[in-house]
């Protein structure tokens, strides 16, 4: 029974690798990179993409008004007790030391909380860092899309006392001029290595 066992699932292994590698390279379409270059770029194709939103003045923001300047984008809401203002307090921190490249760079603040935080609220809220951050305000179908877009995690989370926290990543999303996505800054990692991204970031721009 052993030998036989070893010999059915030996089969089936090398037909699944078979299937896999002709699948695999069936799908690769000609020109384009080695695979392991490829999955990066097709990684990078899925954080990003079109939205609408309201900033800091009531006007209609979309991701083609970040286009031009490289961009950090980061989701969170004026409420939030921890992540948001360490990670907004950070990166005004970050944009000190960038000194004037900081000027070539967006820095946006998107809330989640749409039922609270509308275009007055992420004014002053990110007025409280620097006043070259923008706050970014939407509906819950335009925070919906943009959320979805960028792959962004975010979870009513009712609280004792009747009112409400959200949890959310905590990541802060890079983008290239063009819009393509080029990296994370991490809540938490290192300062200088927060700041060589963003450094390398403007640099490429
Ligand atoms: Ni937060």
């Amino acid at each position: 029974m052993r030998p036989l066992f070893l010999a059915v699932f030996g089969g089936l292994a090398i037909v699944l690798v078979a299937v896999s590698a002709f699948l695999l390279l069936r799908e690769r379409p000609t020109g384009l990179p080695p695979s392991g270059t490829q999955v990066i770029v097709e990684d990078a194709n899925l954080i990003g993409g079109a939205y609408v939103l309201t900033d800091e003045n009531g006007n209609r923001f979309t991701e083609a008004d970040a286009l031009g300047r490289p961009t950090a984008i980061f989701f969170g809401f004026s409420h939030c007790p921890d992540v948001c203002p360490t990670t907004l307090y950070e990166l005004s921190v970050l944009m000190g030391q960038l000194g004037a490249d900081a000027d070539r760079l967006n820095v946006l603040f998107v809330s989640v909380d749409y039922e609270r935080d509308g275009p007055e609220e992420v004014a002053a809220y990110t007025s409280v860092f620097d006043p070259r951050i923008v706050g970014l305000a939407g509906t819950a179908e335009e925070i919906a899309t943009a959320t979805s877009a960028y792959r962004v995690y975010y979870a009513k989370v009712p609280l004792e006392n009747g009112g409400y926290t959200i949890d959310h990543t905590a990541s802060v999303y890079l983008m290239d001029r063009n819009g393509r996505f080029v990296g994370t800054l991490a809540y938490g990692e290192d300062m200088a290595v927060r700041l060589q991204k963003l450094q390398a970031l403007i640099a490429d721009a």
